[in-house]
């Protein structure tokens, strides 16, 4: 049996001090080298996540079919026949020439300072208003201070037969095929080929 002086000894250990009591969870404030990890850790997460942000915007389209920047389907039924007057396409800022030696999207703006050159039919030729540069129906230039043809957008001609045709890298014009119906007619505004030099 105990006695009463170990029954108080027990007791006396079972019991939590009260006088040494220490919070269960100790939030140490992080020093001054901690404090600049942070920081540093945080700007490269900053920087890395905006560098990603931008290849996803340069990645993926900018453009909605049919805006300007963007592919613009034109409907081969409003061809021109060879040797018409070019097609202007006003939302894509583009005239669809058909030519002897083919078709081809010349981008409606002077190469010289940025004015629209007009097809004018009395002289076969586009012209522009502003300083008189002229160009050729398939967008070489003529005369005038421009210093380039006329500049023009990649296009992709699909034929009933299933193949296709694109402009090349020197922006010249498709060739059509004898015996090949044009199924579909795609120019990209969004790539742009720099018209011939003179
Ligand atoms: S802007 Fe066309 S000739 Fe000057």
């Amino acid at each position: 049996m105990a006695t009463t002086s170990q029954a108080v000894e027990r007791a006396s250990v079972a019991r939590p001090s009260t006088a040494t009591t220490e919070p269960a969870v100790r939030m140490d404030a992080p020093t001054r080298r901690e404090f600049m990890y942070y920081i540093w850790g945080a700007s490269i997460a900053l920087l890395l996540g905006q560098a990603t942000a931008g290849l996803i915007w340069f990645v993926f389209p900018r453009f909605r079919e049919g805006e300007f920047g963007g592919i613009f389907p034109f409907d081969p039924a409003d061809l021109p026949p060879v040797n018409a007057a070019p097609d202007w396409v006003a939302g894509g800022r583009f005239h669809v020439s058909n030519t002897d030696d083919g078709l081809l999207a010349l981008y409606g703006v002077c190469t010289h300072l940025g004015c629209l050159p007009k097809w004018v039919a009395s002289n076969v030729r586009f012209e522009c208003p502003c300083h008189g540069s002229k160009f050729t129906r398939n967008g070489t230039y003529i005369e005038g201070p421009a210093p380039r043809g006329l500049d023009r957008f990649r296009t992709t001609i699909v034929f009933t037969d299933g193949t296709s045709a694109e402009t090349d890298e020197t922006g010249g014009p498709i060739p059509i095929p004898d015996g090949k119906t044009i199924a579909e007619i795609r120019v990209n505004t969004g790539s742009k080929i720099l018209g011939p030099g003179h």
